[in-house]
């Protein structure tokens, strides 16, 4: 995976993801989620903070993942909490589009 030479780096194409879809990519030694909502395209560490469960896999409503193993919920826009037992917010990283790549910032 390259970076450009502004700090992103390419994660999907244009309609590779579906409305209200996530894919996971690696990025660095990172593992992200990737989220597609009406008002664009959206990504979190895909780590929950309560005890490390990987989220992507879990309920997507309204703009918030919910956390497969205990249930926190997180808005995947800003990575705020949302309901317990997780109390710290999760990274979220800005996305854009460029042409046909979704691209995030990775510096
Ligand atoms: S690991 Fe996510 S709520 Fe506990």
């Amino acid at each position: 995976m390259s970076t450009t030479a502004d700090g992103f780096v390419t994660v999907a194409r244009v309609g590779e993801i579906a409305l209200n879809g996530v894919k996971i990519v690696r990025v660095g030694d990172a593992q992200l989620a990737v989220f597609h909502l009406e008002d664009g395209y959206f990504a979190i560490e895909d780590v929950c903070t309560h005890d490390g469960s990987p989220m992507a896999g879990g309920c997507l409503e309204d703009g918030a993942i919910e956390c497969p193993r205990h249930g926190a919920r997180f808005d995947v826009r800003t990575g705020r909490v949302l309901r317990l037992p997780a109390s710290s917010p999760v990274p979220t990283y800005p996305v854009r589009v460029a042409g046909d790549d979704i691209q995030v910032e990775w510096s």
